[in-house]
């Protein structure tokens, strides 16, 4: 048995469902994200494992122990929630002890835990600091320790990075991954960001409309997503309808490449922007239409055969301009999706 299961987990508001059954397996120890987009019912189901909000149906297990009868404070999970939601009239060491106090934590036990906690985070100094006398990533860090202090079997994020710049959320995603590293808690980690889900997750579940699309771990959901939805979600592609023949397939404009996986008639296929190779050819049956110089790389958009199509360039010494003729190939094969919507995949 996994370290937490969730098993056909529904959530109904009135006539609407927010959750259709949800399964979903966490391992001892891993750190796993739920990425999906605004609405897609990431924080209700959080809300559902904290005992906050309760399911219409289904079952969770934490430690092989059924939790979701159970309430909010029996049920060792910790939250790390986008606000922050410190407690304001408390100062940093008020808010880290405070569930300590709550579970009848021993001083001498609590001093220790605290420490470490402050340690960990990179707080040492800030202990006496109120909420509203620290910056907007220095109050995350807070909420993170006071999470971390309960030692939870399961520790939950909701978002807890997009209140902050850019710079910042960088920063704070490099130091949770080396948290998670050190600590080594089960996690269950929510965002609509797919970059920062790539970035920090052992696996990724897709969500979408209340149902887990996939599930894999970012490279593989990246190289080889089962659905349209998972392929357009997690970075740029381009979707293609092919016509399958075996090992080959016939591009809308003609032209032949090779399929990752044989497949016979109509077909769609994903190809990333940096798995197609552009070549400036006054022959080119291509005409670049827009291009943009990123630094490490050059995107373009090429208009072939009625469609337009992302490429992306590295290593770019020279800029082919717009309006040019190009041709464009495909050096390994492309990637055959299945279903088309989350519907489907459920
Ligand atoms: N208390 C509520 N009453 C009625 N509907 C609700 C309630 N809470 C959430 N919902 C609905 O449930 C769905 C899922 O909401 P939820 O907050 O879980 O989405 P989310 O994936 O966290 O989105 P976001 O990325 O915007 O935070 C939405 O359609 C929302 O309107
Ligand atoms: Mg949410």
């Amino acid at each position: 048995m996994s370290e937490l299961e969730i098993c056909n987990i529904t959530k109904d508001y009135g006539p609407s469902r927010a959750l259709h059954p949800v399964s979903i397996a966490v391992e001892r120890g891993e750190f796993v994200t739920i990425l999906g987009p605004s609405g897609c019912g990431k924080s209700t189901l959080l809300r559902i494992l904290t005992g906050i909000t309760q399911p219409s149906g289904g079952e969770i297990h934490l430690g092989g122990k059924r939790i979701d009868q159970a309430p909010p404070e029996a049920r060792d999970v910790a939250m790390v929630f986008q606000s922050y939601a410190l407690f304001p009239h408390m100062s940093v060491a008020g808010n880290l002890a405070f569930g300590l106090k709550m579970k009848k934590v021993r001083k001498d036990e609590r001093a220790r835990r605290m420490a470490h906690a402050l340690e960990i985070c990179n707080l040492a100094g800030l202990v006496d600091r109120m909420p509203r006398q620290l910056s907007g990533g220095q109050q995350q860090r807070v909420a993170l320790a006071r999470a971390i202090v309960m030692q939870p079997s399961l520790l939950l994020f909701d978002e807890p990075l997009s209140n902050l710049d850019a710079k910042l959320r960088d920063t704070l995603r490099h130091e949770l991954t080396e948290l998670h590293r050190r600590i080594g808690a089960t996690s269950l980690y929510v965002t609509h960001d797919q970059a920062e889900a790539m970035a920090m997750s052992d696996r990724i579940v897709v969500m979408n409309e209340g149902r887990v699309v996939e599930t894999g771990t970012p490279l593989e959901l990246y190289r080889a997503p089962k659905h349209v939805f998972t392929a357009t979600f997690l970075g740029q592609t381009n979707l293609l309808p092919v016509v399958a023949r075996g090992a080959e397939a016939q591009l809308p404009w003609g032209q032949s490449v090779a399929l990752d996986a044989p497949a016979t008639g109509d077909i769609q296929v994903s190809v990333r922007p940096e798995n197609i190779d552009i070549c400036a050819d006054e022959a080119g049956s291509g005409t670049v239409c827009a291009v943009s110089f990123m630094g490490a790389n050059a995107l373009y958009t090429v208009e072939i055969g009625g469609r337009r199509i992302r490429v992306s360039q590295s290593g770019v010494e020279h800029l082919i301009e717009t309006g040019r003729r190009v041709t464009l190939q495909f050096p390994g094969p492309v990637h055959r999706l299945n279903g088309t919507t989350a519907q489907e995949a459920a």
